[in-house]
């Protein structure tokens, strides 16, 4: 059986004590309070403090962080979390927003982690700073488990503490003075770091966009894969597949098309497959599947949504020696320079728990908890559809994508944080393109899952 097939097959995890292990939630639903119907919506915003500055330096602020607006988006979720729990102390909020796992790392995985902890403290097994691109066994062990005859080689990968710091490093190599276009929606780190390395020009409130940002608009009409032909050339392509938040993930044919469109302009995409394997279609789980890509793109992944190491920290970028700029340098040396400058190394401890992911034991293990997140999924597709909603993606992804035609994706937010006390993500906070969405997250406990569902069921018959 192939990587892929062992990580996509979906297997029932479902003892019952599973569920609420290692939870913060404290499941009483007898006490679950789901207000009426007939409740306005509030907006549930929190008063900020009113600061008392005492004492001020000379330093100006940077001001491209000046230009970010409101703040991150997960923050303001939480924040707004935290607002409507002062309001209903007693509520039992559940959390399908911000995409963090919630079940336990199969133990193979952290034994091998105790194992490596434990050595650190005899003299034969410590050790301090490593390789700043990883460890040579994880490094061969990527290589060979997601990258086999796609002629990507140990010394391509570069092991990190996860990808949204490897998009950050990314920028760094890039400079201020590149153009960049994003999915629209998308992950917001792309546009936010982005804005903080200064390629971008003001946030222009009028249409919801950042200046000099190519936002490639990804909706149900085109199939969430952006019309080329419509998107002018930038130096900087950013592309996810399987995406967040649409779930959306990209045909060969259409990854061809990328692939060409980066070739015949000079750019670079950037690639980030951090949910390769939630894929049940038979697309391509990497950039480098296809032709010429190796020349073109830079693929960034993680194992953070893959083995449950939102925590651990581990992920890598693969930057082949094929790929140059303008100058005919190599981007993989530029990268390797800013890894060495601006990072020591990921955790030896993590790098252990990536090894022992990829052994054939921890591939299987991975597997049954992403199967497990995507039964969730298909409940809270299933839930959706059956009452009347548009739903998108799910498929592919943890992630499903639900249409409130004619709403704003913050109104909706609210509307059921209030009425049922289920955290989502409000579509609008991925790019303008998210406006009247709403992304509802798979992972959580079952439990808490089927609850939300039939919260929303609640309100939405
Ligand atoms: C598309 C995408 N890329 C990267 C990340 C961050 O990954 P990591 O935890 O490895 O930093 C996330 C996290 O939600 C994500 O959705």
């Amino acid at each position: 059986m192939s990587v892929s097939q062992h990580l996509t097959t979906p297997s029932i995890y479902s003892s019952s004590s599973a569920f609420f292990a290692n939870s913060n939630f404290h499941v009483r639903p007898q006490r679950i309070s789901l207000p009426g119907k007939s409740i306005a919506t509030c907006k549930c915003v929190a008063v900020p403090q009113e600061e008392i500055i005492a004492y001020k330096t000379n330093v100006s602020r940077n001001a491209n962080i000046a230009k970010l607006q409101a703040g991150y988006l997960f923050p303001e979720v939480a924040r707004r979390k935290v607002a409507h729990l002062q309001k209903y102390p007693e509520a039992q909020i559940i959390s399908l927003g911000i995409g963090d796992t919630t079940e336990p790392i199969p133990e193979l995985i952290t034994n091998a982690m105790q194992k490596k902890s434990q050595a650190l403290s005899t003299y034969e097994g410590y050790s301090g700073y490593g390789a700043e691109q990883g460890e040579k066994p994880l490094r061969t062990a990527i290589a060979s488990t997601f990258y086999k005859d796609l002629g990507i080689e140990e010394g391509d990968i570069f092991v990190s503490d996860g990808a949204k710091c490897d998009i950050s490093r990314l920028q760094i190599v890039f400079g201020s003075s590149v153009t960049m276009a994003v999915q629209d929606p998308s992950y917001p780190a792309y546009v936010d770091s982005s804005v903080i390395m200064g390629q971008t020009g003001q946030f222009q409130k009028d249409v919801e966009k950042f200046a000099r940002i190519e936002y490639m608009s990804c909706t149900p009409d085109n199939g969430f894969f952006p019309d080329l032909s419509k998107v002018s050339r930038t130096d900087i392509i950013v592309f996810c597949s399987p995406n967040n938040p649409t779930g959306a993930s990209a045909t060969r044919e259409q990854l061809t098309q990328l692939v060409k469109f980066a070739k015949d302009n000079g750019s670079i995409i950037v690639y980030d497959s951090a949910y390769a394997m939630y894929m049940s279609d038979d697309n391509p789980r990497s950039i480098f599947e296809i032709p010429g890509a190796k020349e073109v793109a830079i693929e960034t992944s993680s194992f953070s949504k893959l083995a449950g190491f939102t925590g651990v920290r581990l992920g890598w970028t693969v930057i082949s020696k094929e790929l140059r700029f303008s100058d005919g340098s190599s981007v993989a040396k530029d990268f390797n320079r800013i890894v060495c400058t601006c990072f020591n190394g990921a955790s030896n401890i993590s790098q252990a728990g990536g090894l022992a992911c990829l052994s054939q034991d921890g591939i299987k293990a991975m597997g049954e908890v992403i199967g497990y997140y995507k039964e969730n999924t298909e409940i809270i597709m299933e839930t959706f559809s059956s009452l009347g909603f548009k739903v998108y993606g799910g498929k592919n992804a943890p992630y499903v994508w639900v249409h409130f035609p004619g709403r704003s994706s913050w109104d909706v937010f609210s509307e059921i944080l209030e009425k049922t006390h289920v955290v989502t993500t409000p579509g609008s906070g991925f790019g303008p393109g998210g406006e009247g969405f709403v992304r509802i997250s798979a992972f959580g406990h079952r439990a808490n899952v089927v609850e939300a569902c039939r919260r929303f069921r609640e309100l939405y018959k």
